[in-house]
This record gives structure tokens, C-alpha cells and sequence, in this order.
């Protein structure tokens, strides 16, 4: 896997990145309200109590230590495929001041191998008609279609 720009690095998300622009970064992609720093950690703990399943990389910008890309994979285990297991990507998004930039690349691509080391058969994901070409260029597929009910 290719490097990424000078000044950046990647890393899991710790509970103190509430303080580092996770939220503001997670704004680029859908409505974020900010629960509050307890809550956050919260949440936070309740994902780390269920190991091997929540993996969140963030890329963070040294200089200013911000937040600008995140990204997660979870792990779904089945009772189908010799009790197989799907990687599912969510929640990609990448500062709009660092777009263009490959690393939303680089975040699909670790996503990617964490699923893969975990013995995944499949890594899916869902996104709009206009991220398509996005996620062909980290060597993803079109398949089949994605349903909602919205509550
Ligand atoms: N249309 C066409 N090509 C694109 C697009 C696009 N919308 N976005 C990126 N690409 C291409 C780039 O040009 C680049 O091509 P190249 O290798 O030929 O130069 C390649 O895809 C890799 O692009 P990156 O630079 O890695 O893309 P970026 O870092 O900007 O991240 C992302 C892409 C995550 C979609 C970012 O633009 C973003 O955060 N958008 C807003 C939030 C969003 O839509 N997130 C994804 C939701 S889907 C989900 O979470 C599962």
C-alpha cells in the first residue's frame, strides 16, 4: 500500500479524538449532532467492549493534530459460508480542505486489509450513484442493490 502525503498519519480512533474534529470530519459526509464529550466516550467504550468486530482508522494532520479522514469496517460474523465472515465499510469521509488527495484511498485500502486479515470472503458497502467511480478506483464492484426503511 502506497504512502501517505508528508504530515499525515494513520491510526484507530482513540476516545480523545472528540477533541481532534471527528465529529466536524464525519459532517462532510451526513447530518452529525455532537453528543456531548461523555456520551462520545460512551459510545466509544460500548464499540471497544465487542473485540474484533468496530475497527474506526482516522488520517490526522501532525501540524495542526485535526482530524481529516475516518473511515470504519465492521465485521459481521455468519452461520452461512463455513461460518464465514462479511467486512462491512461505513462512514467514509475525508476533510474537504484534504479531497483529492488519495486518502480516501489509502483509509478503503487499510479498511480493506483489516477485513481480509480477519478472513472476510466479501467487503461490501453502500454509497451514491455519484461515489461509484470512487470506490472502482480502490478496485470495488457494482452488485445487486441496496434497500432502506427509514424509521
Ligand atoms: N467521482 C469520480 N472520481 C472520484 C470521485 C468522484 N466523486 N471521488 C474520488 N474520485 C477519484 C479520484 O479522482 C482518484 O482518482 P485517481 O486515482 O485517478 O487520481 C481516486 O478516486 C481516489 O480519490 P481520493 O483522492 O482518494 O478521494 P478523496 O480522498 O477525496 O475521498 C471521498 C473520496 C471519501 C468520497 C471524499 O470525497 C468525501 O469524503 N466525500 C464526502 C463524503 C462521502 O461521500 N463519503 C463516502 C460515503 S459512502 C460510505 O461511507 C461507505
Amino acid at each position: 500500500q502506497a504512502e501517505l502525503p508528508d504530515g499525515l498519519h494513520m491510526r484507530p480512533l482513540a476516545s480523545s479524538d472528540y477533541h481532534r474534529g471527528h465529529l466536524s470530519v464525519l459532517s462532510v459526509l451526513t447530518l452529525v449532532v455532537d453528543p456531548g464529550e461523555q456520551a462520545y466516550r460512551a459510545q466509544f467504550a460500548a464499540l471497544r467492549g465487542t473485540p474484533l468486530t468496530y475497527y474506526t482508522l482516522v488520517i490526522v494532520d501532525k501540524a495542526t493534530d485535526r482530524i481529516v479522514g475516518v473511515g470504519t469496517v465492521f465485521m459481521e460474523r455468519k452461520f452461512l459460508r463455513a461460518l464465514g465472515t462479511v467486512g462491512h465499510i461505513e462512514d467514509i469521509a475525508v476533510d474537504k480542505s484534504q479531497q483529492g488527495k488519495k486518502l480516501g484511498l489509502r483509509i478503503i485500502q487499510a479498511l480493506t486489509t483489516i477485513s481480509e486479515r480477519h478472513g472476510a470472503y466479501k467487503t461490501i458497502l453502500n454509497c451514491s450513484d455519484a461515489n461509484v467511480p470512487f470506490y472502482e478506483k480502490c478496485g470495488y464492484v457494482k452488485k445487486e442493490n441496496e434497500m432502506a426503511k427509514y424509521a
